[in-house]
């Protein structure tokens, strides 16, 4: 099936449901394996996720089905180098990390709150593993911290103690480290790939906004930045690149309000978020780069995608600024049917957009050459949802809009990129519920997005980052409050990653679907709003057969189209955050089954598997997150009295006659 005009969503839900029972009822067509790009890949066969669902839990372990194991690959504070020390994890609640030389030490470890991963095979036992630190957690690593909190006197704990924001600055960033399956996956200490990427690493800025004079004032021949900041979510490109989002970067910079800005500073602010007072981690009481009122543009060089080479560690990582500036939490990457390369990114706040950037240039697996810098020169656009469930891809290009010139106060592509947010609203962009993580179906091409909650939905027509906006819900976000998230699907048109438009619908509505709340079907109607209670998974029906959840955050595919999920959040129940899977097509489409349950405290993250489909990573991140250095709520992994980790851990079958989805 190609593109079709406007089919309403039943319309839609009972094509599938006809030829579902089509299908059903022929042998023949059943035996084929059915793959349609653009649409859904139809068979009758059920689902081939067979592993038996894990019960939700709040136990301080990880939990895999009987069948499965999950082995914790590498820590934080685990040495990555021959000369590197190992974190006593048992030590952190006596001072350990006060200490100045704490700092450098760190540089040499696995880093903090691992999140976003790639994955690069080596060869069959060895992979080259990226990942991101989205940031630091004080009041775990710090005694003293909490009590200068709840004091109201954080500030001066920084000042008299500055070595706890060298500390912090070197434990998030990015690691690469090379790991090896022996018995298990482990890491590999002391490898030539291993590498950390802290708060000061150079890193070149590139594309259009490489010499805006915000971020390139001196007019050098290579403008610089330092460091990578609020790693989210990421990705990997075909041509053998990692690519990190930088998201929640605001967090990191503070005395905003003490700033004189001028006018395009204020202006490139405006839309973002930028601290009048502290910041989240206090850094700028150390640390005058993070003081925006002695460096107003330093902010601006981060909120954007880098993408690293992690085959060369002395690489210099690249700020991509034609992807946009913005709180990106993923870049997925696929090729368009010429060979264009197209990366998917959510912007994770309330009400902001989705976006795509399609590459000028073709990916070329002959000549590495040509992919280096396939992701500085494109076109960048930002998503539209209509109400009759299409789709348009708004172009931000300077220019070529009425809205985007200089007339409307965009000079150049360089402010366009800079100030993505205005121009996105400029072009009617659709305001959503947060949308994380984006996964596209290696199947049929069709496109997944995390919306993983909105408490703001429905205030009316309110301010909401920076402009005056209707938070009344709509057909992509039709509950208010959405408490509990949604996964939407996008069918491009043509089933071309390219394309300037698409169909979609709501895939999921999270929560718990009890029989009362559970919906085979959504109302179509404009401006329908739906209970913020009600769920629906797909048009599954038996609510026995589904495990509750919420909040979606990354999402993966397996190489057999299942959808898999991981969450971050208040899950149904008070239960720990966990995996989930679930077919996107045939006739268990929509049926979530829980595969995993975290620690307490800890966002389940990563969700990758190996390009051979026999291990599942995922990572732990802030695993007792609401303790203290002092008073852990979780000792995961080390148990006994250590400091909760940070980890990332590889889940395979015990047999390898088990699969998890093929
Ligand atoms: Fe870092 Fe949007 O999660
Ligand atoms: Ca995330
Ligand atoms: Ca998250």
């Amino acid at each position: 099936m190609g593109f079709e005009a406007s089919p309403t969503l039943p319309i839609l839900l009972a094509r599938r449901l006809n030829r579902r029972r089509l299908l059903a009822g022929s042998a023949e067509l059943a035996a084929l394996s059915v793959v349609v790009r653009g649409s859904y890949a139809q068979t009758a066969a059920p689902s081939n996720l067979t592993f038996p669902r894990v019960a939700p839990s709040r136990a301080d372990a990880v939990v895999v089905p009987d069948g499965y194991r999950a082995d914790v690959v590498v820590r934080w504070g685990d040495p990555l180098f021959a000369d590197s020390a190992a974190l006593d994890a048992r030590a952190v609640a006596n001072g350990a990390l006060l200490i100045p030389e704490a700092a450098a030490v760190q540089a040499g470890q696995f880093g903090y709150n691992c999140d976003g991963i790639g994955l690069f095979a080596l060869d069959d036992t060895r992979q080259l593993l990226c990942v991101n630190h989205e940031f630091p957690m004080p009041a775990l690593l710090f005694p003293g911290w909490v009590e200068a909190r709840e004091a109201r006197a954080i500030g001066t704990f920084v000042r008299e103690q500055p070595a706890v924001v060298a500390y912090m600055q070197a434990a998030v960033g990015l690691s690469v480290v090379e790991l090896a399956r022996d018995a298990r996956w482990g890491y590999v200490r002391g490898s030539r790939y291993n590498r950390r990427i802290t708060a000061h690493t150079a890193m070149e800025i590139a594309g259009p906004a490489r010499n805006h004079v915000l971020l390139n004032p001196r007019g050098e021949a290579m403008p610089l930045a330092f460091g990578t900041l609020g790693n989210c979510a990421a990705g990997t490109t075909p041509w053998r690149t990692y690519v990190t989002a930088e998201e929640n970067v605001d967090d990191y910079f503070g005395n905003g309000g003490a700033a004189k800005l001028d006018a395009a500073t204020d202006l490139a602010h405006r839309r973002f978020g930028f601290r009048q007072r502290d910041s989240a981690y206090r850094w700028e009481y150390a640390d005058p780069r993070f003081d925006s009122a002695v460096s107003p543009a330093e902010s601006l060089k981060f909120g954007w995608i880098v993408e690293l080479d992690p085959f060369d560690p002395a690489s210099r990582p690249k700020k991509r600024t034609a992807l946009g500036r913005f709180k990106h939490e993923c870049a997925t990457t696929v090729l368009a049917r010429d060979g264009r390369a197209v990366v998917y990114m959510g912007d994770d706040q309330q009400f902001e957009y989705f976006y795509k950037f399609v590459s000028r240039g073709r990916f070329d697996p002959e000549r590495p050459e040509a992919n280096r810098d396939l992701l500085d020169d494109g076109t960048l656009y930002v998503a539209r949802f209509d109400e009759d469930g299409r789709g348009e891809w708004l172009p931000l290009v300077h220019g070529a809009q009425r809205e985007l010139t200089p007339e409307r106060g965009f000079a150049s592509q360089g402010d366009v990129v800079l100030r993505c947010r205005e121009a996105a609203d400029r072009l009617g962009a659709t305001p959503l519920d947060r949308p994380e993580d984006v996964a596209v179906n290696p199947r049929t091409g069709n496109v997944y997005v995390a919306c993983t909650q909105n408490l703001g939905r429905d205030e009316g027509v309110v301010e909401v980052g920076g402009r005056t906006i209707d938070t009344r819900t709509d057909r992509a976000s039709p509950r208010a409050p959405n408490a509990a998230g949604h996964i939407l699907e996008l069918i491009e048109q043509s089933a071309d990653a390219a394309a300037t438009s698409f169909n979609w619908e709501i895939f999921l509505l999270a929560g718990a679907p009890s029989t009362q709340r559970l919906v085979a079907a959504l109302p179509s109607e404009h401006g329908e709003s739906l209970a913020a209670e009600l769920t629906y998974f797909g048009g599954a029906t038996d609510a026995g057969e589904l495990s509750a959840f919420a909040n979606p955050d990354n999402l993966g595919f397996d190489s057999a189209g299942n959808l898999w999920i991981v969450t971050d959040g208040n899950q149904p129940g008070d239960f720990n955050d966990g995996c989930f899977a679930c077919p996107t097509d045939g006739s268990e489409r929509g049926q979530v089954r829980q595969f995993m349950s975290g620690p307490v405290g800890a966002e389940v993250c990563g969700c990758e598997f190996t390009a051979d489909g026999n291990a599942l990573f995922l990572t732990l991140q802030h695993p007792g997150e609401a303790g203290s250095a002092t008073n852990p709520q979780s000792h995961w992994p080390d148990g006994e009295s250590a400091a909760p980790r940070p980890s990332v851990v590889a889940i395979e079958p015990e047999a390898r006659s088990r699969r998890f989805g093929s």
